[in-house]
């Protein structure tokens, strides 16, 4: 029967600093997940170089998506379409992508589906966790992002709460700069809270207003970089664990209590994470604490699905194709583009 026909998708990604194609069946099954990660390359200068960056999505993508249509067993005339990320992210980077994308749907015939990156970041959570559905809370915090978003059905996004200026990413990005961790700071925070006592420095929670789902973590990190350069200028000693345990525990109370709160006064009992940050242990077991404690579902996907990946575009890219979406091959990268935005 037509209807019963599998749907493959091939997804592409390549909004920032990972090139990244993968075959996923019907929404859910990952065939295959290729990830070239341009890390090494970057941490040389300490973050992501722009022109860097394009330059080695270019070299890097063909043989991506010949390896995730190997991987995944497929050929080319098997896939139904070709989903990718078309926006936000750095312009360069995604026009690798979709350029990509527009000719090999040009070539072979085939429908091509933009889709939103933090539409995709969102989506990594029907992978893994099968009957997860909406409606749900859904805590998307990356390097570029942080937003508190209902999802009411598939394809259809609130944003309750956004930063107002550093994305939570961002800030455990300095954050590892100034007490000498490089990059990518996130990970190497993580690790080293884990040996150090989060009561050691008291650092702002920063709430805004009572009735605000935003966050502000600029005020955290000059903070943290204030009481650095302190330490520095007395000739006191400092010692790392200390100031990432401490910086971490702020950042997660706020994440969660402004989650909690959110998916209370909006009436779900399901909250999903998503995004780099989403894969940080802390973040990971006080969301899951709190959510016990209401009784709430806490569906995170594991850290290789919150990084930047193009499964969780497959994934999404399923749910806008069965819902009729088509692009055309104009369709241009768009470098901030906002969720719901179609
Ligand atoms: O989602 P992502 O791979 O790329 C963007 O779309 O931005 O997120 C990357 C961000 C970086 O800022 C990185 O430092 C952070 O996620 N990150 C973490 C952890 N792993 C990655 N932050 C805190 N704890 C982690 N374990
Ligand atoms: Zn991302």
């Amino acid at each position: 029967m037509d209807e019963q026909k599998d749907i493959l998708i091939l997804a592409i990604e390549s909004s920032c600093d990972e090139t990244a194609a993968a075959v996923v069946k019907n929404g859910r099954e990952v065939l295959s997940n290729i990830i070239s990660s341009q890390i090494a390359v970057h941490t040389l200068y300490g973050g992501v170089v722009p022109e860097i960056a394009s330059r080695k999505h270019i070299e890097a993508i063909d043989g991506v998506i010949a390896q995730a249509l190997l991987e995944a067993n497929v050929t080319m005339d098997e896939i139904d379409a070709i989903g990718v990320t078309y926006g936000p992210g750095l312009v360069g980077a995604l026009l690798v992508g979709l350029a990509e994308a527009k000719a090999i749907a040009f070539a072979t015939n085939k429908p091509l589906v933009g889709v939103h990156h933090i539409e995709g970041h969102i989506s990594s959570n029907y992978i893994e966790n099968k009957d997860f559905e909406p409606p749900y809370m859904s805590l998307v915090v990356s390097g570029g992002h942080s937003h508190l978003v209902m999802v009411s059905d598939y394809g259809k996004y609130e944003i309750l709460g956004r930063t107002r200026d550093d994305a939570a990413g961002e800030a455990y990005d300095k954050v590892a700069r100034a007490i000498g961790m490089g990059y990518p700071g996130g990970p190497k925070v993580d690790q080293a809270a884990k040996l150090g006592n989060p009561e050691a420095i008291h650092f702002p929670r920063v709430y805004l207003e009572e009735d605000s789902y935003d966050f502000s973590f600029s005020g955290l990190k000059s903070a943290v970089l204030n009481y650095v350069n302190k330490q520095k200028m007395m000739n006191e000693h400092i010692v790392p664990e200390d100031v990432a345990a401490s910086f971490q525990e702020a950042v997660v109370e706020v994440l969660v209590n402004k989650t909690i709160k959110a998916a209370k006064a909006n009436g779900v009992q399901k909250v999903s994470m998503a995004g780099g940050v989403a894969s940080n242990s802390a973040l990971r077991a006080k969301m899951q604490e709190a959510c016990d404690k209401e009784g709430f579902v806490l569906s995170i996907p594991s850290p290789i699905l919150c990084t930047d990946n193009a499964a969780m575009i497959g994934c999404a890219a399923y749910y806008e194709y069965i819902a009729g979406v088509r692009d055309g091959l104009d369709l241009n990268a768009s470098p901030n583009l906002k969720l719901g935005d179609r």
